[in-house]
């Protein structure tokens, strides 16, 4: 059973689509045990409490060092039974001490094809205003474990949508956030799935 926290900044509709399919049964063995955000206003705290399920808001500014926030993290988690990790829109390094817990068991999801148009500094709207400078006529979405480089690990699915002629950054994101929301879920199902197949053994 995956036990699925789900970390975001922003609006979390993401977050939506995964849980809806969740609840829908299109994922099996999979379950939404905590929602976290930065940001105390955020949409996806939303989305959780509307859920009833456990919104928790965490930040860097609350602590002293990285380190106690990242231990306050790993405990919260921790306490929720969580053995699966979620980025949904969050805009806020991991720290690596959490990265490490969750090795191979952490996912993000980027709104490129990576590994174009990844790394530092490439997120939410300045992604689809690179891709429109290039000059690209296919964009899309990517769904990657997460290590300790920003947008590096082994990419677990993709899916491309077209760049049209006269878009903008807000139409070709529109487009990709679309497509985002069929990946995801297909993404987290491919790999709850997969844990479930038998031979496969996980301490
Ligand atoms: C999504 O487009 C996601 O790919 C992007 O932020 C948006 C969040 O939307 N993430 C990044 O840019 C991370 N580098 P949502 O809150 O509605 O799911």
């Amino acid at each position: 059973m995956l036990s699925i926290a789900v970390f975001g900044s922003g609006a979390g509709s993401n977050f939506r689509a995964i849980l809806t399919a969740i609840q829908q049964g299109d994922i099996p063995a999979a379950r939404i045990s905590l929602v976290l955000s930065n940001n105390s206003g955020a949409g996806i705290l939303g989305i959780a409490r509307a859920n009833a399920l456990p919104a928790i808001h965490l930040s860097r500014k609350q602590f002293p060092d990285e380190r106690s926030f990242a231990d306050t993290i790993l405990s919260t988690l921790g306490d929720h039974g969580v053995n699966f990790i979620a980025l949904a829109g969050y805009m806020k390094q991991v720290p690596p001490v959490v990265v490490g817990a969750y090795r191979g068991r952490i996912v993000n999801i980027h709104p490129a094809l990576l590994p174009r148009f990844g790394g530092a500094g490439m997120y939410g709207m300045r992604v689809h205003e690179a891709v429109l400078a290039a000059g690209d006529t296919t964009s899309g979405a990517t769904v990657h474990y997460v290590d300790e480089e920003y947008d590096h690990g082994p990419v677990v699915l993709q899916q491309t949508v077209p760049v049209l002629p006269g878009d903008t950054p807000e139409l070709l994101a529109a487009r990709v956030l679309a497509a985002e929301h069929e990946l995801y879920p297909a993404a987290i199902r491919r790999i709850a799935l997969n844990e479930r197949t038998p031979g496969h053994h996980r301490n």
